[in-house]
């Protein structure tokens, strides 16, 4: 309620405040030396200020050919690389796990990239990544933190600051500057199949207070915070990577909701916000005629000028540099051309334009040549006013100046390396990230008699079953979990990916137990077991999900053995157990490779299982039945201590 009479009142305020710029502000006339970010707009060519807003990845790369079976991940720098970086001036460059595997490697890399844009661009290279902590994190021995759901269930807001200023910390140690995080939508829908646990609740006061404090935390280490997605990507049932949601509420709705974290994060100063592709029609109903001509479209938020500039910049009052999502992600392309998109964002408002294009090879840069164009002829005709691309340009330099990033280094690399080897994934973060998740476990049902805290003898054994999906080693986790704990116990681990159960195999499995840990992770209960479908990564059904753990738990009763079952992921997968004597919701499903927990959420739930940590977590959000879904099973705030 508070930000949203914040809303109200800036709007008359801004009527004074948003006139045009004083003529001649970018010309040469007063430049001595360029140091005015205003004299570096006009000392900029109109190619160069075109490509200042432009945001590409180089996650993988073909050298020396496009064949595909030339790819291979971008972990060092190459000429054809190179070259391209200093012919193009590129703005930013948005890192992915690809490019990101090790601490020296990573350290390097950036490095050289600095060095092929300094060749020929005296502004130096924007970084970013999205390492927002949980199942979200690219850097691949970084500290993984266990999410922002999990954070949530903590109650305790100084962690979200200190998971903030641990990121950054992490970030700037390897010379990149600006987090895409916090992920500041209101997870209201619970059948959101891509934010999920990737959000902080479902309650806008909740989220707006974390997400506040997980900027202010990523700014306190001079690192740029992105509040995303904007106008709030919490509300839907489609991922946008697979298609383009539509939000059909009210005005009146999504500033009471959707519109509150934003407006909380922009009046506590945030630098950048990402925006979603998606649908709202009652923050604009334009519609655009698709790429094949034959049918239209409610302008996505992305390419809507009135959601970005009249909306995000007038009425909330927002100064800093707005990016695009990934602008290759489904939702856009499969209905709009590439380059209409670009010139569409742009005209729009958006300062960056992430991965208008995925180039692989050298030839797929005639594509960003033609794009450059298109965007020269908007500049040249008007469509794009040429004082709207010096204002953008100019954001984008501000930041750059307010960061410290025109004063990157590139003759330093042996302390950088040194320094960021040190940083990353240092004990206090370790520590902090342990004692974080430790909080956030979240009992929602227990049965004492066969429930938790498991008691146990050396000759018994604990039976894991995870479902291993996307290669998570969730089964790994359990194990090590059990051994790091000390406990001495047996242990036996199954995956049951892509299986049906058949008792004839599986009822052996559970009848070898003393005790069991059953892994579930369904992203998406749509209306289940009267043969709905359960989606986990993308758009398959895949029934086993839910119906495999199911089987394991009335085995187990039929059998009396004592059973715990870990809800990996979006917490609603829990209310497909309301007949498991223990649930523990643990907001993170990845498990543990090469020596490492890859999060630190499933051995937290082991240490509550086996009675090592007591359980403090409360629900974030509401927890439906499967059944009805305006029955509230288990409601926000709810938590089990044992
Ligand atoms: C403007 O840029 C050119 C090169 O692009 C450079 O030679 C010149 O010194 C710059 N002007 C100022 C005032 O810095
Ligand atoms: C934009 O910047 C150029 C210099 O790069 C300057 O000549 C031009 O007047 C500026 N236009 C506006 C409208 O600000
Ligand atoms: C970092 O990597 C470089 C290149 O592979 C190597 O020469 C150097 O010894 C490494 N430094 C450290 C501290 O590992
Ligand atoms: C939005 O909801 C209203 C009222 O239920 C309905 O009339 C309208 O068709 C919906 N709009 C879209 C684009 O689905
Ligand atoms: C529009 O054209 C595309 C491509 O030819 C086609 O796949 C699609 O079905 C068409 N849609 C309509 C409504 O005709
Ligand atoms: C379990 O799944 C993981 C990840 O997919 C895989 O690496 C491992 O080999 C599987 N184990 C068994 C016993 O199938
Ligand atoms: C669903 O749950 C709501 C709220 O508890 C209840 O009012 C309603 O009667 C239930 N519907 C059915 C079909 O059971």
């Amino acid at each position: 309620m508070k930000f949203s009479a914040v809303i109200s009142a800036t709007i008359g305020f801004l009527a004074f405040t948003q006139a045009t710029p004083p003529a001649g502000k970018y010309t040469m006339d007063k430049c001595v030396k360029c140091a005015s970010i205003e004299c570096m707009v006009a000392n900029m060519s109109l190619q160069d200020k075109i490509t200042q807003k432009i945001v590409l990845d180089f996650r993988k790369w073909r050298l020396g050919s496009c064949d595909v079976a030339a790819e291979k991940d971008f972990t060092v720098m190459n000429t054809e690389v190179a070259d391209i970086l200093a012919k193009y001036k590129f703005g930013d460059v948005i890192l992915f796990a690809e490019n990101v595997p090790s601490v020296n490697q990573t350290t390097i890399l950036l490095n050289e990239f600095q060095k092929a844009n300094a060749k020929t661009n005296k502004i130096p290279l924007m970084f970013s990544i999205d390492q927002e902590g949980g199942i979200v994190t690219r850097l691949g021995t970084g500290t993984m933190w266990p999410g922002n759901m999990a954070m949530g269930a903590t109650r305790n807001s100084d962690y979200s600051y200190k998971v903030g200023a641990g990121i950054a910390k992490e970030l700037k140690a390897l010379g990149i500057q600006v987090n895409y995080g916090p992920d500041s939508d209101v997870n209201i829908n619970p059948q959101n199949p891509v934010i999920g646990v990737r959000s902080f609740g479902s309650n806008t006061q909740l989220v707006s207070e974390f997400a506040v404090k997980y900027s202010q935390g990523i700014r306190s280490q001079g690192i740029i915070s992105t509040a995303k997605h904007f106008p709030g990507h919490g509300d839907t049932s489609t991922d946008s990577h697979f298609g383009l949601p539509l939000v059909n509420k009210t005005l009146e709705e999504i500033k009471k909701v959707e519109l509150v974290p934003f407006q909380a994060l922009i009046d506590s100063g945030i630098d950048m916000i990402m925006t979603a592709h998606i649908q709202y029609p009652a923050l604009d109903s334009t519609t655009l005629v698709n790429k094949y001509g034959n049918e239209t479209a409610i302008v996505p938020a992305t390419l809507s000028r009135k959601i970005l500039t009249d909306l995000l910049r007038k009425e909330m009052g927002f100064d800093g540099i707005i990016a695009t999502d990934a602008m290759n992600m489904d939702a856009l392309v499969a209905l709009f051309d590439l380059t209409e998109s670009l010139s569409n964002t742009f005209k729009a408002g958006a300062d960056f334009a992430v991965m208008p294009l995925i180039p692989r090879c050298v030839e797929d840069y005639k594509l960003l040549d033609s794009m450059i164009e298109r965007i020269k002829k908007d500049v040249e005709t008007g469509a794009y006013p040429l004082e709207e691309l010096n204002d953008s340009v100019a954001r984008i330099l501000r930041a750059k100046k307010k960061y410290g990033i025109l004063n990157t280094r590139t003759d330093d690399i042996d302390a950088k390396v040194s320094n960021a080897i040190a940083v990353v994934n240092n004990a206090e973060n370790k520590a902090l990230e342990k004692k974080v998740s430790e909080d956030s476990m979240t009992v929602i049902k227990n049965d004492p008699k066969y429930g938790i805290p498991f008691v146990v003898k050396p000759t018994d054994k604990i039976v894991a079953i995870m479902p291993n999906t996307g290669n998570e080693q969730q089964t790994a986790s359990v194990a090590q979990a059990i051994k790091d704990y000390g406990v001495d116990v047996g242990v036996s681990t199954y995956n049951y990916t892509n299986t049906v159960y058949d008792p004839a195999v599986h009822d052996a499995w559970v009848d070898s137990a003393t005790h069991i840990i059953i892994g579930s992770l369904v992203t998406k209960n749509t209306p289940a077991i009267d043969g709905g479908d359960i989606f986990v990564e993308d758009k398959t059904p895949i029934q086993w999900a839910y119906t495999f753990p199911q089987n394991v738990v009335k085995r187990a009763a039929e059998k009396k053995i004592p059973l715990v079952v870990l809800s990996l992921r979006n917490p609603y997968d829990a209310a497909n157990f309301e007949t498991a004597p223990a649930v523990i919701v643990t907001y993170g499903f990845k498990g543990y490779a090469n020596g490492i927990y890859r999060q630190p959420n499933i051995p937290a739930a082991v240490g509550v299982a086996l009675g090592k940590a007591k359980p403090t977590g409360k629900l974030p959000v509401d927890i439906y039945s499967i059944f009805n879904d305006t029955q509230i099973l288990y409601p926000y705030g709810h938590g089990l201590s044992i």
